[in-house]
């Protein structure tokens, strides 16, 4: 069945004022999507207000607004400037890390980024020029955005944990004209030179950008070398650049993310689609109004950092808190406590994992005695499902709403979420509430029919999907048909399985492809899997996420050595941990590695990697009759019981 939300049986089992706004509603954005999101384009400046609210293109998919112009920058910074924000924080830099802070007003920020602008600008960057972004979380990570936004250019920010190998493929695709890099990024315990990595990836990738721009921390100083432009003084002799109008069809930016392949898909977001929405959402599913202060801890290079730290709350009028640290040991378990306090955030959001690092450390939560976060109005997690537990602890603890919403980067925006905004509703543990308007989502079994409440099945997405939502994989318009279209025709593949109960909640329960979410980071086991599979002693090898208390899942390498391999088999274990952290990054977190004789295939010679991961889970497992050769699951899963890996012990062959 689609959304239950939409049946009798739901209407009367959730009674109220709010369910029947939220009904109302919500048919109005599937029924009329048009007249729905001509409203709500209302809530952005334009330079030509859209006549065409949708089309669509030569494939299909849904182009929002595509006779409207706009530039992103302009709604998020100049307007609000011009509508009396100038004195108001746009952004409170908190950096535990450094021991630094920073407030920048709307009116700071808007010359700031203009002046750089004008300074990319020299550099040759203009309309459609792509810019990589290799930044911690530092406020200029948000000055080069909106300054790429500004000259209507396409920004690319990869994410400062992943390796030369990974930004190099990345910039290969992208192909930039220019890089914007800092000189370092801060973990907890460490400084990582930034610039070594960045010319690592230049070394390794085919295409070279005209030019770099590094901003040289305190922690480090880079050397600069011929291409490469200090941003300091490139910034002391630039001219600011005024706003470039765009099309609300071009794209304001590529953001990388897992696939099933080892080659990341280049998700491309729109610029009118992309600010309606987020402002949209801004308001009916956070309840922020302009003036305040909206949390969100996660990073610039994820989409939660795109959407939830750059871009929403900006577009909205609010204040957004850009911090740089970890949930504990920067310097304690007390640190989002104390940044909810110190800046009066109204609305916090971050990954349930972060929690989990908290709880560990705090199980009692003393630290949340010290501070008075009475301004915290209502908590949102994503990226990963909240598990009941954590939800139990946050919800006793806080006593504010504590809501579980999903999205995914290719979305751009929560898919599901508790409406705050709109009309709130009692929240149920290990569920992402109801979907939001917008977007069509129906849970399908195998045949492509809807199944019924409380059976698990794909949760896709019915066309046409909602404004701020990919516009295609950048330079592969085909990658987008087949990863996510083929399916079942006239959907979106989330790629998620879940279900609807009886009261039209929806649970998403995981991924039903070979990707995993590790510490609330997306990652694929393909990728490892090529890094494994490159080693010279490895003749084939899997990959497989296994629970994990803390970072909800974490990968595990299994490997056959080649025949003639008579090395040292933990000396090959611990190499391939190495090389897979040398070449994807220690985001990826792959610790363990096993060497094994056989892996369970079928007759035709796939590896049964789902069975694998069924075992490490520790669930009841049935052999499957296609099996090649059953012993080889005996001894795989043996293996996972001596090594103690993930919760293999308790795992079972069915009766
Ligand atoms: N640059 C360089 N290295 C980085 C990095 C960065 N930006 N981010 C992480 N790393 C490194 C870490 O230092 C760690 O290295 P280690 O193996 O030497 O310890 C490794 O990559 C794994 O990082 P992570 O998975 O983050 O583990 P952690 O133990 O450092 O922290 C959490 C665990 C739960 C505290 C942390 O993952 C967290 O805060 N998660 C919130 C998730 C989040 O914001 N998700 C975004 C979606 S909302
Ligand atoms: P990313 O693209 O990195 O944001 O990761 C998206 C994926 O994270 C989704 O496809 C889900 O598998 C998972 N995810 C994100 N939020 C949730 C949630 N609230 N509940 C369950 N899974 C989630």
């Amino acid at each position: 069945m689609g959304p239950c939300l939409c049946t009798p049986r739901t209407l009367i089992s959730i009674k109220g004022a709010a369910m029947s706004r939220y009904h109302d509603i919500y048919r109005h954005a599937i029924d009329r999507p048009e007249s729905f999101w001509a409203e709500q384009s209302h809530r952005i400046p334009w330079i030509t207000p859209p006549k065409s609210i949708l089309d669509y293109d030569e494939q299909g998919h849904a182009r929002w607004f595509s006779d409207g112009e706009m530039n992103t920058c302009h709604a998020a910074l100049d307007y609000h400037v011009e509508q009396g924000r100038g004195q108001q924080a746009a952004v409170l830099w908190d950096s535990p890390v450094t021991g630094q802070r920073r407030r920048l007003s709307y009116r700071e920020l808007r010359d700031e980024v203009a002046v750089f602008a004008g300074a990319l600008a020299g550099l040759g960057v203009g309309k459609g020029d792509r810019v990589v972004i290799y930044m911690p979380m530092v406020p200029e990570a948000l000055v080069a955005m909106y300054a790429c936004a500004r000259l209507g250019a396409i920004h690319s920010v990869v994410f400062g944990g992943f390796a030369p190998h990974e930004l190099a493929m990345r910039i290969d695709d992208a192909e930039p004209k220019v890089i914007i890099a800092a000189s370092c990024g801060i973990e907890v315990d460490r400084v990582i030179p930034y610039k070594p990595m960045l010319d690592e990836a230049l070394a390794q990738s085919r295409h070279q950008p005209e030019g770099c721009v590094i901003l040289q921390r305190d922690q480090t100083v880079a050397e600069l070398g011929a291409r490469d432009h200090d941003w300091a003084s490139l910034v002391a002799q630039a001219e600011p650049a005024d706003c470039v109008p765009v099309k609300a069809t071009d794209p304001l930016y590529i953001l990388y993310t897992s696939g099933t392949t080892g080659k990341p898909k280049g998700v491309v977001r729109d610029n009118g689609g992309h600010a309606v929405a987020l402002h949209y959402s801004m308001d009916v599913i956070y309840d922020m109004a302009p003036g305040e202060v909206f949390f969100s801890a996660s990073d610039v290079g994820w989409v939660v950092g795109h959407s939830y730290i750059v871009y929403a709350p900006l577009l909205r009028g609010c204040t957004t808190v850009v911090y740089e640290g970890k949930p504990v040991r920067t310097p304690d378990a007390g640190a989002f406590w104390r940044v909810i306090a110190e800046y009066g955030v109204k609305t916090f959001f971050t990954a349930p994992t972060a929690f989990r690092a908290i709880k560990k450390e705090d199980p009692d939560a003393k630290w949340l005695e010290k501070y008075d976060i009475s301004c915290l109005k209502s908590l949102f997690l994503a990226g990963e499902r909240l598990d009941p537990p954590t939800y139990h602890w946050l919800n006793d603890l806080l006593k504010i709403p504590v809501i579980d919403h999903w999205w995914q980067t290719e979305t751009g925006w929560p898919i599901a979420s508790n409406l705050q905004g709109l009309a709130p509703m009692p929240s149920k543990a290990g569920s992402a509430t109801f979907p939001v308007p917008g977007f069509n989502v129906q849970v399908l079994g195998r045949d492509g029919e809807p199944v019924a409440a409380g059976q698990e099945g794909s949760v896709v997405i019915r066309e046409p999907m909602p404004p701020g939502c990919l516009v295609g994989i950048w330079g592969d318009p085909a990658r987008f048909q087949h990863a996510y279209m083929s399916a079942f025709p006239g959907c979106y593949l989330t790629g998620d399985g879940g279900h609807f109960d009886e009261d039209g909640y929806l649970f998403i329960m995981g991924r039903t492809d070979d990707v995993i979410n590790v510490a609330g980071h997306r990652l694929s086991t393909g990728v490892m899997e090529e890094v494994l599979g490159g080693h010279p002693a490895v003749a084939e090898c899997a990959v497989i996420g296994i629970h994990d208390a803390l970072k909800g899942q974490v990968p595990v390498g299994l490997v056959i050595p080649k025949d003639d391999f008579d090395g040292d088999e933990p000396a090959l274990e611990e190499a391939l941990v190495a090389l897979v952290r040398e070449q994807i990054g220690g985001i990826a977190s792959l610790k363990q590695v096993l060497v094994v004789n056989r892996l369970p295939k079928t007759r035709s010679g796939k590896i049964l990697r789902k069975l694998l991961r069924t075992i490490a889970d520790g669930k009841e497992f049935a052999i499957p009759s296609t099996i090649d050769d059953p012993t080889s699951l005996q001894e795989v899963h043996d293996l996972m019981c001596d090594r103690d890996l993930g919760l293999a012990a308790q795992a079972k062959p069915q009766d």
